[in-house]
């Protein structure tokens, strides 16, 4: 009898992902989520209210082609509202680097233009259904990275707690506005990617020889330490909550160290599985005119993890969404 009452009270204590009850996915982010908003706002089409994503051929996102989150939705049957930007971070006050509308406020922003009526006004109300609805945030690989806490860029006051608190001060502004679902990714292995490797030498994001291996192993340490940090807020955010609210990791990390020790399964290209090189080349990382000469052919692309030295592949990504559908259901062990 105490087995059951215990059982059936974790289940009422965690409702949050249930298969079917989900019709809306609310994503915030950088490139590696973002579909076109970042070349809209350099095109000079800033993105305004019910914005509509360009896709292939018009536009291709960052890992060249269709971002994860389309086939999320394609997936899951769920409209998505991607408010990613590539060159994001959680907060320009914190770590700004190219100034894209950041998670903290612009892309909130546009949640706001979106999804909520009147706001901050007595009458404020949220268009989404409370309990349709899950918010994933993805963002992170830029605040740590090159131009700030890799480099030590970063301002003199600004600390890996302050950019973990960043994230998830921002669950709790999206709970204020009536969300009530949360995924949270962590951080990739970053060191695995090409432009974190112990390489020295010039990459394309990064045309200068630098100090490889210390890129490499304090990326290790980087990802490493927000990735706890995070990880312990979120279960300090559900505490708060008390089941009026939930959030989840995604083991994102996890999941990612899995494709690259195991690729087989995951990468179904015309070759072998890659998990080291990347399909799109630079040859000169000094002038970006080059880029795309030396490329892996189409049919070869599924078969790599990177689409270049920073960012998963399009394959990469609908296993990425493959496995968050598992995540929104429930069924996912990251
Ligand atoms: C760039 O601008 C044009 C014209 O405003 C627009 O139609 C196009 O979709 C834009 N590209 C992106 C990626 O937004
Ligand atoms: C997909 O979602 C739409 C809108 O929520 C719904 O009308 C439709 O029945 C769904 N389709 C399937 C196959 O579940
Ligand atoms: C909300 O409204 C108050 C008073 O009308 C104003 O001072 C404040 O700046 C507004 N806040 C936002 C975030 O718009
Ligand atoms: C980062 O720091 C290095 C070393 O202090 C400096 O040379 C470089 O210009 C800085 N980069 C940026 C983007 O501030
Ligand atoms: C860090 O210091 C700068 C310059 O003094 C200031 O503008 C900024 O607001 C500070 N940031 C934080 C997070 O305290
Ligand atoms: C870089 O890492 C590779 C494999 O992880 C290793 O074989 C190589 O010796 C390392 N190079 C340097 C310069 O540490
Ligand atoms: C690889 O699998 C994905 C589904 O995960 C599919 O959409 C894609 O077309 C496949 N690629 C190739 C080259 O067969
Ligand atoms: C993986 O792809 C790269 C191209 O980026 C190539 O140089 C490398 O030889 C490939 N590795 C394997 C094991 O095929
Ligand atoms: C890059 O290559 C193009 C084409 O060869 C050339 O016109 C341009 O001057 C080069 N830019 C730099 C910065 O070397």
């Amino acid at each position: 009898m105490m087995f059951l009452l215990s059982t059936l009270l974790g289940l009422v204590l965690n409702p949050a992902f249930i298969a079917g009850h989900i019709t809306n996915v609310v994503l915030f982010g950088d490139s590696y989520t973002d579909q076109s908003r970042a070349h809209s706002i350099a095109n000079g089409s800033f993105p305004g209210k019910d914005y509509q994503e360009v896709f292939p051929p018009a536009d291709t996102a960052a890992d060249g082609g269709v971002q994860w989150p389309w086939y999320l939705g394609l997936y899951g049957n769920y409209t998505i509202w991607n408010y990613a930007v590539g060159g994001a971070v959680c907060s320009n006050n914190l770590t700004p680097l190219s100034g894209e509308p950041d998670v903290a406020f612009g892309q909130t922003a546009w949640f706001i233009q979106d999804h909520i009526e009147n706001y901050n006004t007595s009458q404020q109300r949220l268009l989404l259904d409370s309990s349709d609805f899950v918010v994933i945030t993805f963002i992170g690989t830029n605040d740590v990275g090159i131009d700030s806490f890799v480099t030590f860029n970063e301002s003199v006051n600004a600390s890996l707690p302050d950019v973990a608190d960043c994230q998830l001060n921002h669950l709790r502004e999206m709970h204020a506005l009536g969300a009530r679902k949360f995924i949270l990714n962590f951080l990739i292995p970053l060191q695995l990617t090409k432009l974190y490797s112990n390489s020295s030498a010039p990459t394309i994001y990064f045309p200068e020889v630098h100090d490889g291996n210390a890129w490499n192993q304090g990326m290790y340490n980087l990802v490493h330490s927000l990735n706890r940090i995070l990880r312990d807020g979120i279960r300090v955010l559900n505490a708060e909550w008390a089941g009026d609210g939930t959030v989840e990791y995604f083991d994102t990390y996890g999941f990612f160290s899995e494709m690259y020790h195991n690729p087989t399964p995951f990468f179904n290209g015309s070759i072998p599985a890659n998990v080291t090189g990347h399909c799109h080349q630079c040859p000169d990382p000094f002038n970006f005119t080059f880029c795309g000469i030396g490329d892996c052919t189409l049919a070869e692309r599924d078969s790599y993890m990177w689409w270049d030295e920073l960012h998963p592949s399009e394959q990469t990504g609908r296993n990425l969404a493959a496995e968050m559908f598992k995540k929104i259901e429930g069924k996912s062990q990251y």
